[in-house]
């Protein structure tokens, strides 16, 4: 029988940083993840980490302050104090355990500027930080003596009684299902990017754990906020980092203007993101861009700077659009990049289902709010993985494993997945459906929104709903079976889409990543509240959230 104390579902920085606390808490951990842990989308992470060291006289204060600012004060104030506290800790953590940061001309590690803050307190390795970190974090995760299912697909979340007892997975290299008993489930699995299309995510982001919880009760928080990154590249979608204007590079429009002068008078390009975005959508809407796209000039930073700092996005500029920042300016765009909504907990990444989890980007705790600062996301796996291994690892001291009938288990799943198998061969392709949902909420829920165009998207989701039930999956084998996975992906992502949309139709104003046409100012009277989504007997039921406000008085915002 497979059986672990604390099972974490998903390796990136989040799940293995949660599996890491749980072991060295006591608990028999294990970790499952549907890729090799350093395949995960914490990877793509370009730019850095934010913490506010004290030495550099910088104060954890001043971090709350630019994000609960740059959340457009939908951020919960109580949570964001926790993550700025613990950031500084936290990326000594890093650093000790191995990672490389860039240094400055002192030798101490160096930081870069990023957008919303009024300091520069990233931490960073080149454009690659993500990389950097996930790396280190697995040799911390093959010392800890975490027990690792490496490409296992989890399939279903088992709940008796109203507690979690484990899951259902499926071993991908065989095929084989396996039932794995858990006394605590926490979900890391990443965002759900993909819903959306073009998206900077990995296409693994499919919003797995975000519809477990959700089928299984969990609530969802804040799904409408979905950021769109200021700079992804002309037709693929691929992040061009933040760090290139965090380095001081311009935004320009066609004729050459550095149009932020227009919206961010301060700030410029280092405003925060929704403010970039929607400034660069603007000139582009009025004609002022090229191909849907404005530019992003690096030129003036030097050859040498930007092959010290920047040298991956200028190769992704080479080899995606034949472009050497180098020497010219890249098209770029806003683009679908992160879920600021997710998985509902509190600080310790505890969920509404006893024993379940949640932490990373599928979590909402909320420290992002309407908008997350770039940079934080790397901060907020770390401290909120953490948080969550150590109280998994101590709540699952005082219960016992739940029994169920683990063969039924595994012949319910086997049945399960034979008969997605064993479906006629007649329906729309897996990629046609995806595509129409990515491209339809690409239309509909983008930097700017209005009433008519979310409806559009939740009717074409009910048909594309309908379409996937008759979706054939084309190869029959067990052994690496992408198609299956493919299949069961696009489900996930199918019912993330509509508790997305339906949240961003319900939100009636404006505020960080929602700017509706239809309703362009930000409401504190009406709207300042968290929206909860939660799957009820007759479809997604929608309810209401204080938001919780400490020092920060919310305000105008302008940068
Ligand atoms: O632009 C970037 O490097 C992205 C960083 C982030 O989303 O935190």
């Amino acid at each position: 029988m497979l059986e672990h104390d604390v099972l974490v579902i998903g390796a990136g920085l989040a799940g293995m940083r949660a599996a890491i606390a749980a072991r060295a808490g006591g608990a028999t951990t294990a970790i499952i993840s549907k890729v090799h842990p350093v395949r995960s989308h914490s990877n793509a992470a370009q730019g850095g980490i934010n913490a506010a060291l004290t030495d550099r006289g910088d104060e954890w204060e001043d971090h709350a302050y630019d994000t609960v600012k740059g959340s457009d004060y939908l951020g919960d104030q109580d949570a964001i104090e926790v993550m700025c506290k613990a950031a500084g800790q936290a990326l000594i953590d890093m650093e000790h355990f191995g990672v490389t940061f860039n240094r400055d001309d002192e030798g101490r590690l160096g930081t870069r500027a990023f957008g919303g803050q009024r300091r520069a307190r990233t931490f960073f390795v080149g454009d690659f930080t993500g990389q950097a970190l996930l790396h280190v974090m697995f040799e911390q995760l093959i010392k800890s003596g975490v027990r690792r299912y490496e490409e296992w697909f989890v399939s279903s979340l088992i709940i008796e009684d109203g507690q979690v007892c484990g899951v259902m997975a499926l071993e991908v290299r065989t095929g084989q299902v396996y039932a794995i008993r858990a006394k605590t489930v926490i979900f890391c699995t990443g965002g759900f990017g993909r819903v959306f299309e073009p998206s900077t995510n990995a296409l693994i982001c499919t919003g797995d754990g975000t519809a477990l919880a959700y089928n299984a009760g969990a609530e969802l928080m804040d799904m409408e906020m979905v950021q769109y990154h200021p700079t992804t590249l002309a037709g693929s979608g691929v992040l061009i980092s933040e760090a290139a204007r965090g380095e001081g590079a311009y935004l320009l429009d066609k004729d050459g203007n550095r149009f932020m002068e227009k919206y961010a008078p301060n700030m410029m390009e280092l405003a925060s993101r929704d403010v970039v975005s929607r400034a660069e959508q603007t000139e582009i809407n009025a004609g002022n861009g090229v191909d849907g796209c404005v530019y992003l000039d690096c030129r003036h930073l030097g050859e040498a700077l930007i092959m010290e700092k920047l040298s991956q996005i200028r190769e992704i500029g080479i080899d995606l659009v034949g472009c050497d920042m180098i020497k010219e300016p890249i098209p770029i765009r806003p683009g679908m990049h992160y879920a600021m909504g997710g998985i509902r907990t509190n600080v310790d990444g505890q969920t509404n289902l006893p024993g379940v989890y949640a932490a990373g980007e599928c979590a909402c705790v909320s420290v992002h709010g309407g908008n997350r600062l770039g940079a934080n996301s790397l901060l907020d796996t770390i401290v909120f993985g953490e948080r969550s291994g150590n109280h998994a690892a101590e709540a699952s001291r005082s219960v016992d494993y739940i029994e169920f009938n683990v063969d039924q288990a595994v012949s319910n799943e086997e049945k399960r997945i034979q008969a997605f198998l064993d479906r006629p061969q007649n329906g729309d392709r897996i990629a046609s459906v995806r595509l129409g949902m990515g491209e339809s909420m690409n239309r509909n829920l983008a930097v700017y929104r209005n009433e008519e165009g979310m409806k559009k998207t939740l009717v074409e989701l009910k048909e594309l709903e309908k379409r996937y039930e008759t979706v054939p999956i084309e190869n029959k084998g067990k052994v690496f079976n992408t198609d299956l996975i493919f299949g069961l992906e696009l489900g996930f992502m199918l019912d993330c889409a509509t508790p997305i949309a339906m949240s961003a139709l319900d939100r009636q104003d404006s505020r960080g990543a929602q700017a509706r046409t239809d309703y362009p100012n930000r409401d504190d009277e009406n709207w300042m509240k968290h929206l909860v989504i939660k799957k009820g007997d007759s479809g997604p039921e929608l309810s209401y959230a204080p938001v919780s406000i400490t020092q920060w008085t919310p305000e105008e915002r302008k940068y």
